[in-house]
């Protein structure tokens, strides 16, 4: 069994194959360190926890985790709480973050006796629709080289090279949602106890806890902003004013260290199965990252994939496979259901020479039912945690 990529699909997928008697390899572009240093994402939904924990993988985020469960919008009129935790079915977050998660998950599946190449790249997967499909790849000094599996997994993100072997017949539904988001990651406290969602009608600000010493912030950008163009002052002030710090206390300021443009796009492929190429976690879907659902949606997947692989391999059980598209499918809806909710939320009308007061109307709707139907806040809520 051959798995591309070492993010959270394949690195999940690979320890629970090991765990099941399954002989697997990840082929991984990137070097060890980048993989396991490189900050994303790290709000955990709770189903990602008992995920984890029921494969034995949850023991740093156990210790090092942190329980959140609140939400703070804050809009022209005012700003409120949303304790989301006590709404719904009563689950919470856990911040981690991804990077930690990741050497978590590496480190578990080499002390398991798991086999990792980093810095080998797959360039083609041939054969998929054959029992016999093989993997080409670049070596760490550049040769080539090949291996041949009896299945190949395409944990390898939206340009990857599983989503390069998709035949004419595969389907890729795409919404790309016009707004863009300069994604920061600041050496400061968190200024909030909470989740911080600002709409302002100079675009969206975002605050979100990472760890007790670093935060990550999200400022919604024109599109093709270059990183480069926005200074540590002009981030901190465009911060501190969208998020209204004059009104409700001042952000906790330091060096960002990292910041890159995203623009939000959603896309879903199906089907999820091509003969022997399976695709988990951004090769199958991208979620816009308005929910954070993606690193869910990852490992979520990553779990149904490996427990259908072992059915097949170890016990000649089929059908979990044949059935692992559509079940997943179900799942890739949902989220992308509740995160263009929430692209919608969050940011103004995106023409910016159109009449911005019909969207404008819709959003100040949701933002008042949010705050103050219960039936609401228990939808926000089963949303928000869940995959
Ligand atoms: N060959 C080998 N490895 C590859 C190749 C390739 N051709 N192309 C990409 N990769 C590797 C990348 O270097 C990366 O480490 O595949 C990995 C894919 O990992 P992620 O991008 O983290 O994707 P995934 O595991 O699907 O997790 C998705 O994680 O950060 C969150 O929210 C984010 O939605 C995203 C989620």
């Amino acid at each position: 069994m051959v798995i591309v990529g070492a993010g959270p699909a394949g690195l999940v997928l690979g320890n629970v194959l090991h765990s099941g008697g399954v002989d697997c390899v990840i082929l991984e572009r990137a070097a060890e360190e980048h993989v396991t240093t490189r900050a994303r994402a790290g709000f955990l939904a709770a189903h990602t926890v008992r995920v984890l924990e029921r494969n034995g993988l949850a023991e740093g985020l156990r210790r090092r985790g942190q329980r959140h469960g609140v939400c703070e919008f804050r809009t022209e009129d005012d700003r409120f709480r949303l304790d989301y935790g006590r709404f719904g079915r009563g689950e919470h977050h856990t911040v981690y973050q991804q990077h930690e998660l990741l050497a978590d998950l590496l480190e578990r599946f080499r002390g398991s006796g798991g086999r990792i190449l980093f810095e080998t790249e797959a360039t083609v997967v041939r054969d998929a629709d054959t029992t016999r499909p093989s993997v080409a790849v670049r070596e760490p000094d550049g040769r080539p080289g090949t291996w041949r599996t009896r299945y190949v997994a395409g944990c390898d993100g939206r340009h990857g090279a599983a989503r390069r072997a998709l035949k004419p017949g595969s389907v890729r539904h795409h919404r790309d949602h016009g707004v863009s988001w300069l994604g920061l990651l600041a050496e400061a406290p968190p200024s909030l106890d909470a989740v911080g969602y600002a709409l302002h009608r100079r675009g969206f600000a975002g605050h979100m806890a990472r760890s007790s010493a670093t935060t990550r912030y999200y400022l919604q950008c024109a599109r093709g902003t270059t990183p480069e163009t926005w200074s540590e002052e002009r981030i901190w002030d465009e911060l501190a004013l969208r998020m209204r710090a004059a009104d409700y206390g001042p952000l906790r300021r330091g060096r960002i260290l990292q910041r890159t443009v995203v623009a939000l796009e959603s896309d879903v492929l199906e089907p999820l199965r091509h003969g022997s190429l399976f695709l988990a976690g951004d090769a199958a879907s991208l979620v816009a990252p308005s929910a954070a659902k993606g690193a869910n949606l990852a490992v979520l997947e990553a779990e149904i994939l490996g427990r259908a692989l072992i059915d097949d391999l170890v016990h000649a059980d089929p059908e979990p496979l044949d059935r692992y598209s559509a079940r997943c499918l179900q799942h890739i809806w949902r989220a992308q259901a509740f995160s263009h909710w929430m692209v919608e939320l969050l940011h103004g009308a995106t023409d910016p020479n159109g009449d911005c007061r019909f969207q404008d109307g819709l959003r100040h709707s949701r933002i008042e039912a949010l705050r103050t139907s219960r039936t609401q806040q228990d939808w926000f809520a089963e949303n928000y945690v869940g995959v």
